[in-house]
């Protein structure tokens, strides 16, 4: 979308005017630019019984030249983040191009450059449509939504600033989103290194090194190597820095993804049925891309590290096989107990690896366990922290951005369940089976973080455990139906790339 924000002037072919719940004539300016006639329909309808300006109500007026959708945005006092961010995107999926690119939003009375933002992040955030691989028809319009975003004067600073740094955010979303919608034949581990690299090629600030099959093997990464091994498509580790030069000597955030490009299961095979969503496996990888983007494209300039751990689970000949024993980069060893918990071991290298950068904390995003999603559903994220002020930290972010986290717990039980293996340092299923294995697969992941400075003596880093796998991807994912979030329609969601911009920016 381009967008633009400027006072009250222009109507636009389509005239958005979010007003709130009494509303009983048309406040100052909302009629701006209208002529006589025009003016004086809207101002009928505002004071008709008709519209009450209730949550979720909406009321189209043509009048010549311009549509005037008036929106219910129900109480005045009652709107926050999420209602405007949600109403924002229920409008945008609601807008048809035919009707004319050109769409002014104009903020009147009751509305603070807050929640103007989050209404406009959410329409930003709904504009997005994935139609790489289809042959669209005729009437389909690619030409990008021209807004403009009107209010008072007093406002103007703050939305020029606030819209340009949304827009960017949105960014990294929407890439984000690419990645995860891309199909496991076209997205496979070295596919997404070639574009990380293609990505950092033209910008100073960031590096992008890539671990492919050969250094894989010259550094022992075993977690990365037993879960690829199965597939031609190799695995591989890419490195993201932003400004590698900043903050030298001073601790900085490292994210970590999980990137399985599909999860068949591999030997521990899955059911068909569930399969076809495997090509989602990699949305932690996705986000780690897109924050990247995001962060990048916001100009932030001090150092961050993400790390993308990448492979096909597939069975094979040279699969690795269930009670195989591996090492994994940090040395420990992993008895193999299902190889579809694949996940887990892939990020055993990435959580290691993450100590060299002596990060301030690590997060990691994982589609890590169906049992996530029969726990916590498709709106909320399960997170597993081993510090409580980071995990708040991030809580707080998660919530404003309207994409909440609930904190699951790590206890000795859990540990337990993965860490006495008869054959190895951990196993990588529980001996709990299917009970809280979601918290299971957290112990094990606990499990590969580091000390600090890799010393035994010193305290583990702080470090946060996303659980993506319900809020990756919505309900409404496989078709174009809707889903129950309003922020995106179908496919993938892009999820956390916005809480990870503010946690990192803010806080
Ligand atoms: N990628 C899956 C988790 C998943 C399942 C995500 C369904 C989204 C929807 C993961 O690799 C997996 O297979 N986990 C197993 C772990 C088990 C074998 C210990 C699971 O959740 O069943
Ligand atoms: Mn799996
Ligand atoms: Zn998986």
């Amino acid at each position: 979308m381009n967008w633009s924000n400027s006072e009250f002037g222009e109507a636009c072919e389509q005239l958005l005017i979010p007003l709130f719940k009494g509303v009983d004539r048309a406040p100052n300016n909302a009629l701006s630019g209208l002529g006589r006639s025009q003016r004086n329909l809207v101002k009928e309808a505002i004071s008709s019984d008709e519209f009450e300006g209730k949550k979720d109500q909406r009321m189209v007026i043509w009048t010549p030249g311009c549509r005037v959708v008036l929106i219910g945005m129900g109480e005045k006092d009652g709107l926050g983040h999420r209602l405007a961010r949600n109403t924002g995107a229920r409008v945008m999926a609601s807008l048809s191009k035919k009707k004319g690119l050109s769409v002014c939003v104009r903020f009147t009375s009751g509305w603070s450059s807050d929640r103007m933002l989050d209404f406009a992040e959410g329409m930003m955030l709904r504009d997005y449509e994935f139609l790489e691989h289809q042959e669209v028809d005729d009437k389909h319009i690619a030409d990008p939504w021209s807004i403009q975003f009107q209010s008072s004067p007093r406002y103007q600073e703050a939305l020029s600033e606030g819209l340009s740094r949304i827009h960017s955010v949105v960014g990294g979303v929407h890439l984000a989103r690419d990645l995860g919608n891309e199909p496991a034949n076209v997205l496979y581990p070295m596919e997404y290194a070639r574009r990380a690299e293609e990505w950092g090629a033209d910008k100073e600030n960031v590096t992008v090194e890539v671990y492919d099959w050969d250094k894989l093997n010259e550094l022992g990464m075993g977690g990365l190597i037993n879960v690829g091994k199965g597939s031609d498509r190799k695995p591989c580790m890419v490195l993201f820095t932003l400004n590698p030069d900043a903050d030298e000597g001073v601790q900085r955030p490292c994210i970590v993804g999980k990137g399985i490009t599909f999860d068949t299961g591999g030997i521990s095979i899955k059911p068909s049925s569930g399969m076809w969503d495997m090509k989602y496996d990699m949305c932690g990888a996705a986000t780690v891309f897109g924050l990247m983007e995001s962060l990048h494209s916001t100009g932030y300039g001090r150092r961050v590290n993400g790390i993308a751990c990448l492979a096909e689970n597939m069975p094979g000949s040279g699969a690795y096989r269930p009670g195989d024993v591996f090492q994994t980069f940090s040395g420990k060893t992993v008895e193999v107990f299902s190889t579809d918990a694949e996940g887990r071991n892939v990020l055993a290298d990435g959580l290691w690896k993450a100590g060299e950068f002596d990060p301030e904390y690590i997060v990691d995003l994982a589609t890590l366990t169906g049992a996530i999603v029969v726990a916590l559903g498709n709106q909320i994220t399960g997170m597993w922290s081993n510090d409580g002020e980071i995990s708040n930290r991030l809580k707080k972010a998660a919530n404003i951005s309207g994409e909440p986290v609930w904190r699951m717990p790590l206890n000795a039980q859990f540990r337990k369940y993965m860490t006495n293996s008869a054959f190895a340092d951990i196993r990588n299923g529980s001996i709990g089976g299917r009970a809280g294995s979601s918290n299971a697969a957290a112990a094990f992941l606990e499990f590969f973080v580091p000390n600090r400075g890799y010393d035994e003596d010193a305290a583990k880093i702080p470090w946060v455990h996303l659980d993506i796998a319900g809020t990756a991807w919505g309900p409404g994912s496989k078709a174009r139906s809707e889903g129950s979030n309003p922020l995106f329609q179908y496919g993938t969601s892009g999820i956390h790339v916005r809480t990870l911009h503010r946690l990192i920016t803010e806080g």
